[in-house]
């Protein structure tokens, strides 16, 4: 069953973004009622940064489940999820992402959330449609539902694909902030999260308004990892608007599409209670690599450090001089703080940034303290 678009605003939609409007104009900052595949088709090629696509699990569950106690197992048992047999769902599966491919831009990645009744079936046809997948995010759950019957392992994680729209594609990894988010460790591919419960669960009539209502923490992840402030994220299955809800605090701009009229209304409800993270500054993920570039040698041109100054390890087991030139020497070696500071150690490689220091009342202090310096003096 199609349903075709309102295109009439809704009082509760948010007032449009400035400097992606004049392409996607209505539909910008806006949760759609409609059919995903249908919506799609109107809105300009290549014009979203990123997709995040919760579709249907296709859990084809049969019966009413009960705990111990008899009480009843309330599933995903909507009648969004029902599919006939698995060749309807890949055709399903591969309408809607051909037509997320022709949206995306194309260094644009896609976030595909799913369990095992779908997500190889997702991912082989992600495959197929020229996607290139980057990584198989696990989402593990602190907090899964338990297996009633006691006939299987406990159903404790989803899995998240991520790819990019091609092979080729320049695509947005904010690896900087991956690893800051991570107390400066790099960030792996499993990631622990509670399920969506508490306050943050919509409720309607004292139930949950959606059976499958994802974590926002799961959504700030990504949506940090994989784009920029200000960038277009497009969510085809928008449910209860989780992703708009996110995007909007962390300053990005979403298009949301969802084909039940009550959702979308749940969805519009709670985007506009959201607001933006005010200032931008908190909100830019600033890369090391997009950092400009300091050489050694200005430091050695502004007087920061003298020629002829002693830098030392931090274990004060090597020594060498600063020259003139903004090169080092030592008894044996010369070259750049990197060429020497991989030298003195007999290792291939060395950020001579954070390997040479110098002693300032006593105290060891990395040179990098300098470039810092400097590097705030040209903002
Ligand atoms: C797994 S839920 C998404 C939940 C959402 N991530 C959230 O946090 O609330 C999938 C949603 O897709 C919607 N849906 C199913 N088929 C659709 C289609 N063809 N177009 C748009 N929405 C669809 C369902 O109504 C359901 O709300």
């Amino acid at each position: 069953m199609l349903i075709r678009m309102s295109k009439k605003p809704s009082k509760d939609d948010l007032p449009l973004s400035s400097d992606a409007s004049h392409q996607l104009g209505e539909y910008l900052n806006r949760s759609l009622h409609g059919d995903c595949v249908e919506v799609l088709k109107e809105i300009p090629v290549s014009s979203v940064d990123m997709v995040f696509a919760d579709p249907p699990y296709n859990l084809q569950l049969g019966g009413t489940l009960t705990r111990p106690n008899n009480s009843e197992v309330k599933g995903v048992n909507d009648k969004w999820d029902r599919f006939s047999d698995f060749s309807s769902y890949d055709r399903f599966t591969e309408d809607w992402l051909s037509s997320v491919r022709r949206v995306l831009k194309p260094d644009g990645t896609i976030w595909v959330i799913g369990s095992y009744h779908n997500i190889y079936r997702v991912g082989a046809i992600l495959q197929d449609l020229g996607f290139w997948i980057l990584n198989d995010v696990i989402w593990r759950k602190t907090n899964p539902m338990p297996n009633f019957r006691g006939r299987r392992f406990t159903n404790a994680h989803e899995t998240i694909l991520w790819a990019a729209k091609d092979k080729s594609s320049k695509y947005c990894f904010n690896y900087d902030s991956m690893k800051a988010l991570n107390d400066d460790l790099q960030m792996r591919s499993d990631w622990l999260f509670p399920l969506c419960t508490g306050s943050e669960r919509l409720k309607s009539e004292g139930k949950k308004a959606h059976s499958t209502q994802k974590p926002e923490a799961l959504l700030h992840r990504i949506l940090i990892a994989a784009t920029k402030l200000n960038q277009i994220v497009l969510d085809p299955f928008f449910g209860t608007g989780t992703t708009g809800a996110v995007a909007k605090r962390l300053g990005r701009n979403f298009i949301g599409i969802e084909r039940e009229e009550d959702y979308v209304k749940l969805a519009r409800q709670r985007i506009n209670r959201v607001k933006k993270i005010a200032e931008d500054e908190l909100l830019a993920s600033v890369t090391k690599r997009e950092l400009p570039r300091i050489p050694f040698g200005w430091l050695v041109e502004k007087g920061m450090l003298e020629p002829g100054q002693t830098l030392t390890d931090i274990r004060r087991r090597h020594l060498a001089k600063v020259r003139a030139d903004g090169t080092l020497i030592t008894a044996d070696f010369r070259g750049s703080i990197h060429q020497v500071g991989a030298k003195v150690q007999k290792a291939p490689t060395c950020n001579g940034w954070q390997f040479w220091c110098i002693e300032e009342k006593g105290k060891l202090v990395p040179i990098d303290t300098f470039r810092q310096k400097l590097r705030a003096d040209l903002h």
